[in-house]
């Protein structure tokens, strides 16, 4: 007899229960309850053992077998499924006064005069699915359909991970048909979109039509590599056995069941208490960690339910209220491109004005080139544009391309649109660059309004506007040109009273005397914000040690030969998961990690080159192979080498000459006086960055949040202030969202560092 027939054995059999049974509850309190209760390796070792043993006795393999969520063999079409009860929609209100004729009805209907008990959810912005269970074991998944005939997608429905294969608890009803909403969560979109980025591809528009191309693969495997979840949120046709008097009851069985309810499920007694609770929600719409597109309100009691009945296809005991959209179609009538103070140039779609997440857009921020080549954009498409919460309102995709006659390519300019310098982009990098330096008039603008700004030498009445007319009449060129300006020539200039021009002259007077800190900042050089402007300061003391400085006097060279990048990497991925070091032996203690290559020899190296072990989380790849250092705390390689640019281009040299000794720019020297550091905005925070990150480098990521204060570690606690996700992020970003520590995406990160840089 061959293997693949024999019976397992009663110990086997013993064995293969109990694997499943650990399975299917580590995969609920993770997926479901989001408190895991063993380490994923762990996991993983005990799903290995249940799948050798599957392969060996493949008659263990139920279809309710934890192993069966890695998707199965793809299917030639879908097969249609009729619902036993059709799945219904919802009507909608879009707003109070449409709420409460709502509410009127049900007391007409009813001859109600007492308040009516809501159950008020969430409406998930996903896609509905049924499942049906029997005996406790789910047989089939389908899609809603026309409503009465869907599709067969059980393969597909097995992958999510929070859909309960059996369900729990002792005794299950014959037949169970569960109802609710599949989602991907913002992160898990985030993630896939970036990785389609990566890959050239042009994404999905939002989470939803994300879930719905997820869901509709006739390869399971796919299905099974996106990060769906579901929420349940209602029972459909139930075999006899349950007695349940109300919707909030029929929520708790699903609950006890192992599915999934929204935790923002309330109950509000009147149709007050349930515009309270649209409010309220409201207010946190953009903090969820997926999309709502609105409120369902829906009758408490099931006889009540019963009586008020349907409508066409609609039940007259629920209502959706719906948010204002966050999307919104509209035309690109142009594109400009905008020159930044470091020449980036950035590309900003110009729309046909439109209402979209509460405020008038007619700008959009297209990133970069390669972001409008992905999105296939062109001149005269309608395109959708998204604006969440506060964030910076996106083009997300085309709508409808114009018709060819009419519709124009976006030519990437080759020189910069101000002062017709070469545009040249980094290989590697995202952004293009004017190569134009402070020739550039667009730069130059930028650069003395950085300059002139509070933070920077505070000169008061220089604002924006005139510094634009300044640098069109020719008038200055640089920073230092400001101080030879004359009474007579700035009153001379339009809309300048005599008075004003005096003001502002008395104000340069004024920024002459300054501090080492404040000028270093005012100077502009890339990369260094205020927070690295006083740690310099503080570090070289004059302005010519620090003009003079070479690399080495920022970066210590390592003292770590011979280990290889994958040794490096290992060992940071079992740091992150260790408990911290001991502090008596730690060679000792990495050798214990049981990282391999990592030697006697290496561990005593690693040791002697960081004495405090527990940094040693922080650091990155290539940093811990080589054993560099940065001397000055928070000044890595990309920043000091921008510093060292800086001082060796002789026009910025001529431009400081003149500042210090022609304008007269002194600072207290910082021997005498100590500077007070401002306070920074991370400070006494512990970030954690995880994941690859698609516009930074992670060096550069770690050496932004130090300046801004925080320390960068490398493994997650509850004492992580923030957790930085980028693409593929794995455990740490699992214990973050465990721990309920709050977590960025990179488009998220990248907008609190510049707030905070601004
Ligand atoms: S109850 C008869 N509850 O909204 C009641 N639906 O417009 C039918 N939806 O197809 C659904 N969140 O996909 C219900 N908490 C929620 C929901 C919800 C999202 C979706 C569902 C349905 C659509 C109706």
């Amino acid at each position: 007899m061959s293997q693949d027939s024999q019976q397992p054995p009663e110990e086997v059999l013993r064995e293969a229960q109990s694997l499943s049974r650990q399975l299917h509850e580590h995969n609920y309190r993770y997926y479901t309850l989001d408190a895991p209760a063993v380490p994923d390796a762990e996991y993983d070792r005990l799903l290995r053992r249940l799948q050798q043993l599957e392969k060996r006795y493949p008659a263990l393999k139920t279809p309710d077998s934890p192993t069966q969520r890695v998707g199965a063999e793809p299917l030639p079409s879908f097969q249609q499924v009729t619902h036993a009860q059709p799945m219904l929609s919802l009507d909608n209100a879009f707003d109070n006064e449409e709420l409460r004729e709502f509410d009127r009805r049900i007391h007409t209907r009813l001859h109600a005069d007492q308040d009516i008990e809501y159950v008020c959810e969430p409406k998930l912005d996903g896609v509905a699915v049924s499942l049906v269970y029997e005996d406790g074991v789910l047989v089939q998944g389908a899609t809603r359909g026309d409503g009465r005939i869907g599709e067969n997608i059980t393969a597909n429905i097995r992958t999510i991970a929070s859909v309960p294969l059996r369900l729990r608890g002792t005794k299950p009803p014959g037949i169970a048909e569960v109802r609710g909403e599949v989602f991907l969560p913002r992160e898990g979109f985030d993630e896939l979109n970036r990785d389609a980025k990566n890959k050239g591809e042009k994404g999905f528009v939002n989470p939803r039509n994300a879930a719905a191309g997820s869901l509709r693969q006739l390869d399971s495997g796919i299905t099974a590599s996106r990060p769906l979840a579901m929420f349940a949120y209602s029972l459909g046709h139930v075999a006899a056995g349950i007695e349940l008097k109300s919707h909030f009851q029929a929520l708790a069985l699903l609950k006890d069941w192992g599915f999934k309810v929204s935790e923002w499920v309330e109950l509000a007694s009147g149709i007050d208490a349930c515009m309270a609770y649209y409010s309220r929600l409201a207010a946190k719409r953009d903090t969820l960690a997926y999309d709502i597109d609105g409120i369902v309100y829906k009758v408490n009691d099931l006889g009540l339910q019963e009586k008020l009945g349907f409508v066409a296809r609609a039940p007259r005991w629920a209502i959706a209220r719906k948010f204002p959209a966050q999307e919104e179609i509209t035309s690109l009538v142009a594109v400009d491109y905008q020159v930044g103070r470091t020449g980036a140039i950035t590309p900003v779609a110009r729309l046909d004005p439109v209402f979209v997440g509460g405020v008038t857009v007619s700008n959009a921020t297209l990133h970069n080139q390669d972001e409008v080549s992905r999105l296939g954009l062109c001149i005269g498409d309608r395109v959708i544009v998204r604006r969440a919460g506060d964030v910076i309102p996106q083009v997300v995709a085309v709508a409808e391309e114009a018709a060819p006659d009419t519709r124009k390519p976006i030519l990437f300019p080759r020189t910069c649109p101000i002062c017709d310098s070469d545009i040249v982009r980094v290989e590697g990098e995202a952004v293009a660059r004017c190569s134009g330096g402070l020739y550039c008039p667009a730069q130059r603008k930028e650069a003395i309004k950085h300059f002139a700004s509070r933070r920077a030498m505070d000169i008061d009445g220089l604002g924006d506007k005139l510094v634009e007319q300044l640098v069109d009449t020719g008038l200055i060129n640089n920073p230092a040109d400001l101080y030879t300006l004359t009474l007579d020539q700035l009153a001379g200039l339009e809309r300048m009273g005599r008075k004003s021009a005096e003001n502002l002259l008395t104000a340069l007077e004024a920024s002459r005397e300054t501090t080492l800190t404040r000028f270093l900042y005012a100077l502009g050089v890339r990369e260094v914000g205020e927070v690295t402007a006083a740690v310099l300061a503080g570090h070289f003391r004059t302005l010519d040690k620090l003009a003079t400085a070479t690399m080495d006097d920022f970066i210590a060279a390592g003292g770590i030969k011979g280990m290889g990048e994958s040794t490096a990497s290992a060992l940071l991925e079992a740091l992150n998961n260790a408990n911290p070091p001991p502090a008596d032996d730690p060679v000792q203690w990495l050798q214990t990690l049981g990282v391999r290559g990592l030697s006697q020899v290496l561990a005593e190296k690693i040791a002697a080159a960081y004495p405090d072990i527990s940094q040693l989380t922080s650091l990155t790849v290539d940093e811990l192979r080589s054993g560099a250092k940065s001397r000055i705390e928070g000044v890595g390689p990309v920043i000091a080498q921008h510093i060292v640019t800086f001082f060796h281009q002789a026009h910025n040299l001529e431009v400081i000459d003149q500042l210090v000794n022609r304008a007269g720019i002194h600072w207290p020297d910082m021997d005498m006086k100590a500077e007070a550091t401002p306070a920074l905005p991370l400070e006494g925070q512990t970030w954690v960055l995880t994941g690859t990150l698609n516009t930074l480098t992670r060096d550069e990521a770690k050496e932004r949040l130090q300046k801004l204060g925080a320390k960068v570690a490398g493994s997650v606690s509850s004492k992580t202030s923030c957790v930085v996700a980028g693409d593929k992020a794995g455990s740490k970003l699992s214990k973050a969202q465990a721990l309920e520590v709050p977590v960025l995406n990179e488009d998220e990160f990248l907008e609190r560092l510049e707030s905070w840089v601004s």
